[in-house]
């Protein structure tokens, strides 16, 4: 195995392939305070593009709700059951990551998942933690009756656990946006990357017998668009852009600055290596000891920067960009006097920009005109 350098466990590790970072990171930042678990992204995505024969329980992107909800069944409890003990010294991870704890002859510590696991993508939806007993009220920021939506789609991993398990080389990482692809060409369907990839984003299509998983919709990316996920979200929680190589971090580029300037985004259960891109606002109302196994070490700071946020404009600027654009948007500014934020494409044209605080309207209780009450007036 090949030594290569994860920025997100601190440290170097190992991995079957040499470190061939892409130009820019295909990325996107979900914050979980905002989603309502609407599902509008799954249906988008399931819409778009796995309406065909054998993807009848295929959900590219789904929303689960923690602590019970996951699709497949238990994704993370048992890959982080049999990973062992995943403590940190500080920002260094000291375990073992899925690769160093591989079995021999395997590049990949796994598990295979069931047709059973795929069948029930809601189960434990809206479940909460804890039981609210009489007498007892809800303690704000953070309370014992809990729960919120984790959003997924593919992580379109800088060190992706489905490439090194292919034995046919049929999965890929573009090097031009770091899009992780499987080949359907090549793919014969020895099922080695279902097993290893421990979020459950690649998926085995019985009828075509091959598999298949969330191409980070590259056609739009090409075009210079965002997913469809990101576009058709409701609660505007999902913003997609590029990430640059860590030691090459812009302060004006949206991934840049929530991921490596600010530190508020955080990557889902770093400690098993594979280098995630797809980023977490983590919810402020969750105890803490249960989304730092989730997030990593740095939950705490990014809890304080968000409940902080509204004296960061810049920060605040940004954060009202998420959803606004259904254009990539490659670099931002924010306008603390004017309290505006604007976004700019690769060619440095503005293609949003947007207030901090919409204007209210507020309207007579008695429209004499019309001779009309108004029920609601703003
Ligand atoms: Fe591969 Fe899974 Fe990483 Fe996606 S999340 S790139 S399917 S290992
Ligand atoms: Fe390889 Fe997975 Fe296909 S292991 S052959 S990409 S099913």
């Amino acid at each position: 195995m090949a030594k290569v350098r994860n920025w997100q466990i601190g440290r170097e590790m190992e991995y079957p392939f040499a470190e061939a970072r892409p130009e820019r990171q295909f990325a996107a930042v979900f914050d979980l305070n905002k989603c309502i678990g609407c599902q509008t992204c799954t249906m988008a995505c399931k819409t778009t593009w796995t309406v065909g024969k054998g993807q009848e329980y295929m959900l590219w992107n789904n929303v689960e709700t923690k602590p019970y909800g996951g699709y497949p069944m238990g994704w993370d409890v048992r890959i982080l059951e049999k990973l062992g003990p995943q403590s940190w010294e500080g920002a260094k991870y000291a375990g073992k990551t899925v690769f160093e704890a591989a079995p021999a002859g395997q590049n990949v510590l796994g598990h295979m998942k069931e047709d059973l696991d795929w069948a029930h993508s809601n189960a434990g939806e809206d479940e909460a933690a804890g039981t609210l007993d009489k007498g007892a009220h809800l303690t704000m920021p953070t309370h014992d009756l809990w729960f919120f939506y984790l959003p997924r789609i593919c992580m379109h991993c800088t060190y992706p656990a489905c490439l090194a398990a292919c034995p046919r080389q049929a999965i890929y990482k573009r090097p031009e946006d770091g899009i992780v692809l499987v080949d359907q060409t090549r793919c014969r369907g020895y099922r080695e990357c279902v097993t290893a990839c421990p979020y459950g984003k690649v998926l085995f299509n019985p009828v075509l017998r091959i598999s298949q998983k969330c191409i980070g919709c590259y056609p739009a990316v090409e075009q210079g668009m965002q997913p469809r996920c990101v576009t058709t979200c409701i609660g505007k929680i999902r913003l997609m852009g590029f990430l640059s190589k860590p030691n090459e971090v812009k302060p004006q580029v949206p991934m840049d600055f929530l991921v490596h300037v600010r530190k508020l985004a955080l990557p889902l259960y770093p400690q098993l290596g594979l280098e995630g891109n797809i980023y977490y606002i983590p919810p402020v109302n969750a105890p803490k000891e249960f989304l730092r196994q989730m997030f990593g070490p740095g939950v705490d700071h990014a809890v304080d920067s968000y409940l902080k946020g509204k004296d960061d404009p810049e920060l605040l600027g940004l954060l009202h960009l998420f959803g606004d654009t259904k254009e990539i948007i490659e670099t931002f500014k924010v306008f603390p006097g004017s309290q505006e934020a604007a976004a700019y494409d690769k060619k440095g044209r503005e293609i949003v920009r947007v207030p901090f605080k919409e204007p209210d309207y507020l309207r007579p209780f008695y429209d004499a005109e019309r001779q009309v009450y108004r029920h609601n007036i703003s």
